[in-house]
């Protein structure tokens, strides 16, 4: 690649402070570090962000669905180039997962500026709001309402205590209504790069650097209810029981069995309740959330409908009501070849070692790579953990997969 300027240069320090200072804003008395979007202090570590966006130079708003977004502008056509990930947090979760590619992001600002690179495109930065699932099951909130794919039928969702999430939303001051109406004009957008940690184990086993997503795993997502009877622990036979908590355990052990039969295909649950939570009444009301992740919608579809038949049979043979409520299907996607050889190219040209890989976690790019050409850079997380306080990934690490990002969007923007 030739270059007219000096080569930008990551700033190890500035990155380290920035992921140092994230990880001070966080919920009191929960563990690890937790910042989740619907709780009380995702909105000061948006705005922290949004600070720095400012102070590296970014013309920076607050989108009506809490999407931080940046912009700096180009010296050319007004087309644009967009990176970014997300600040906020899993319960318990660590510091890295997505923060780095936020913190990534502008740290590759900041590098371009100070080495005097004017990109033709404008570098548009978006710290997206919530990606995690939230309470109500739903993730990439704010991706999905850039990209137009949030209904009323969303802001309906309820969570287990009959809140909706328009509600929740708006205690957190987001407006249901600005919300869907924050869609965001992809047509002047030419390529989106998310820097991510990996978040599993193949690069370190690889002794990879740099991992190049090829694409990222589809989801299906469901709450599932059953209504059965409360009765007295002693006196009530076993056989006459209407026990909604072993019908749902039944289901859960469904959950886990269909999830282990495929190729990288996966299934789990959580947010678990038996009511009334008491070991002397047998349960009468039960519930959990689910979801299958897998490469193949086909698949998905197919966990759908038996998982489905296995909650009924498991209510049915203890005469416990079912309902299984599916979000819609989260597809597949496939990130585009050539924003992949592009980063394959960069990353060889800086001597870093590096693997192409399927990613089983999600992300906000997997819904804008429904709107515009879309990659992913990967950086090797510690043991393969994540989700937990132990994630951890280098600084040097890190700093190799900004310095890849920058020269990324160096690349792309002279294509
Ligand atoms: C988010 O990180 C997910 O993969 O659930
Ligand atoms: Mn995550
Ligand atoms: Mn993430
Ligand atoms: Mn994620």
């Amino acid at each position: 690649m030739s270059r007219s300027f000096r080569d930008p240069s990551v700033d190890a320090g500035r990155v380290e402070a920035g992921l140092r200072t994230l990880a001070g804003v966080v919920e009191p008395d929960r563990p690890g570090w937790t910042r989740t979007a619907l709780g009380p202090v995702d909105r000061e570590g948006r705005e922290t962000v949004r600070r720095w966006m400012v102070d590296a130079g970014l013309e920076t708003t607050l989108d009506g669905a809490g999407n931080v977004v940046g912009r700096l502008r180009g010296t050319g056509s007004g087309r644009s180039l967009m990176v970014g990930s997300h600040t906020d947090t899993v319960v318990g979760g660590g510091r890295f997962d997505g923060i780095v590619g936020v913190v990534g992001a502008i740290e590759t600002v900041r590098a371009l500026q100070e080495a005097g690179v004017r990109l033709a495109h404008d570098l548009v930065v978006v710290d997206f709001f919530n990606e995690e699932p939230n309470e109500f099951g739903l993730s990439c909130v704010g991706s999905r309402a850039m990209a137009g794919e949030l209904t009323t039928h969303h802001l309906g969702l309820s969570d287990d205590h009959g809140r909706t999430l328009a509600d929740a939303l708006g205690a957190v001051g987001i407006d249901a209504s600005a919300l869907l109406g924050a869609r965001y004009d992809f047509s002047g957008v030419d390529a989106f790069v998310e820097l991510h940690i990996e978040q599993g184990p193949y690069l370190e086993q690889h002794g990879s650097q740099i991992g190049l997503v090829e694409s990222i795993t589809g989801i299906s997502r469901f709450r599932a209810l059953f209504q059965g009877r409360a009765d007295h622990a002693g006196t009530t036979p076993m056989d006459v029981r209407h026990d909604a908590g072993c019908a749902a355990a039944g289901t859960v052990l469904a959950v886990e069995r269909i999830g282990s039969g495929g190729d990288r295909t996966k299934g789990t649950s959580g947010q678990v309740t038996f009511t009334p939570a008491a070991t002397n009444v047998v349960t009468a009301h039960a519930e959990f959330r689910g979801e299958f992740r897998g490469p193949e919608a086909e698949w998905l579809h197919h966990a759908q409908d038996r998982l489905t038949a296995a909650a009924q049979e498991e209510g049915g043979s203890r005469g416990v009501q079912v309902e299984v409520d599916w979000l819609p299907l989260q597809e597949p996607a496939p990130m585009d070849e050539s924003v992949v050889g592009t980063l394959a190219a960069v990353v060889d040209g800086l001597g870093l070692s590096s693997s192409r890989l399927f990613s089983g976690a999600e992300h906000d790019a997997a819904v804008i790579a429904r709107q515009v050409p879309a990659g992913m850079l990967f950086v090797p997380s510690r043991d393969g953990r994540s989700h937990c306080p132990e994630e951890w990934t280098d600084l040097d690490d890190i700093t190799a997969g900004i310095t890849a990002l920058t020269q990324a969007l160096v690349a792309l923007d002279q294509r």
